[in-house]
């Protein structure tokens, strides 16, 4: 890696204003060597719009990743909707059919799919204008909100990794400091509620405080979350929250969530090495919504085949955490 054309691996990338609502639309095509790329579609504010498609970037090619992992026969794409900071006046609408005649110029080289700041009932408005679109909602025909198989993948993640540091999978007892209530970090907190597990939790969004409260998770502040003396962190909310400034804070024993691009460069998982961290990859635990939408609007396969590939990811995690290691801090750090 390094180098003037670091990470132009990308196939394909598209940067537009949409027609109809003039914000910047990117879609990124990292890679369709396992099959038609997919990743979800991102509406969110950046500090500058060219911002928005660096994102693009990296977003797209952590899903080719997260899609190998997963054992998935898709590639790795994402698209991202540049949001002025104080929301968009106009009609919702019309950002999704802007997105959806986007996506329709791909010729299926890319499907998309829920993500931040987007659900399923935008998936049918950009199901208007292309077909390439999961997650849509069931009365529409498709597998509905993939939020909580997100969840009940992190659950399986979360068992994983407690056997690895703790040597128990049980998470009764255990403590979680979830960083995020957005639509997956509340049924996160709620599943590790019903397990009995010891909770905190903070989101930026003052008025998420009543979900904690409803399963009985102690509120705080997303900075005392972040250092929290806890089991596990669990970076439910958006990414880049493992720094060189952020590691040396922690006081937890292990971190794993499925917020999207969790560290800020490779080589922050070196740091978080050499604190004794056990840190578990975002691009496996949060990998259960693509999973559940692959498996059921693609594969076709049956509710128990598709929990069994749910139920996969602690697996696939221990695998990982068995395996020599070889994490990009280390090729980082090595230079090569
Ligand atoms: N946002 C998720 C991801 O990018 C979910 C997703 C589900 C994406 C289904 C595509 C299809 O992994």
């Amino acid at each position: 890696m390094g180098g003037y054309f670091a990470g132009m691996e990308h196939e394909l990338v598209i940067t537009r204003r949409g027609p109809r609502c003039g914000l910047p639309v990117t879609v990124a095509i990292h890679s369709t060597a396992r099959g038609r790329a997919a990743g979800g579609c991102r509406l969110k504010h950046y500090p500058h719009w060219r911002d928005s498609v660096t994102d693009t970037l990296r977003l797209s090619e952590a899903m080719t990743a997260k899609c190998a992992i997963a054992g998935l026969p898709l590639g790795g794409g994402k698209t991202v909707v540049a949001m002025p900071e104080q929301g968009y006046a106009g009609d919702r609408r019309d950002v999704l059919l802007d997105v959806g005649d986007t996506i329709a110029l791909l010729d299926g080289r890319y499907a998309t799919g829920p993500d931040v700041g987007t659900g399923p009932d935008d998936m049918a408005v950009i199901a208007e204008r292309t077909p390439y679109v999961f997650c849509r909602p069931e009365s529409a025909g498709g597998s509905g909100d993939s939020s909580p198989h997100t969840a009940t993948g992190v659950l399986s993640a979360l068992r994983a990794v407690c056997a690895h540091r703790f040597g128990s999978p049980a998470l009764a007892g255990r403590s979680f400091a979830i960083l995020g209530l957005g639509r997956v970090g509340a049924h996160v907190l709620r599943m590790l509620a019903g397990e009995g597990a010891r909770l905190i939790a903070a989101d930026v969004d003052d008025s998420r405080r009543e979900v904690a409260a409803r399963h009985g998770a102690a509120w705080t502040t997303p900075q005392q979350c972040l250092s929290a003396e806890v089991d596990v962190l669990v970076p439910a909310a958006l990414g880049g929250l493992l720094t060189a400034r952020s590691v040396p804070a922690l006081r937890c024993a292990a971190v794993a969530g499925p917020a999207n691009n969790q560290l800020d460069t490779p080589a922050t998982a070196r740091l978080l090495h050499e604190r004794g961290i056990l840190w578990a990859p975002d691009i496996v635990v949060g990998a259960g919504g693509l999973i559940h939408a692959t498996a059921v609007e693609l594969l076709h396969e049956s509710p128990a085949q598709v929990a069994a590939r749910l139920d996969g990811i602690g697996d696939t995690l221990t695998r990982e955490f068995l395996a020599p290691r070889r994490t990009g801090g280390d090729a980082a750090h090595t230079g090569s």
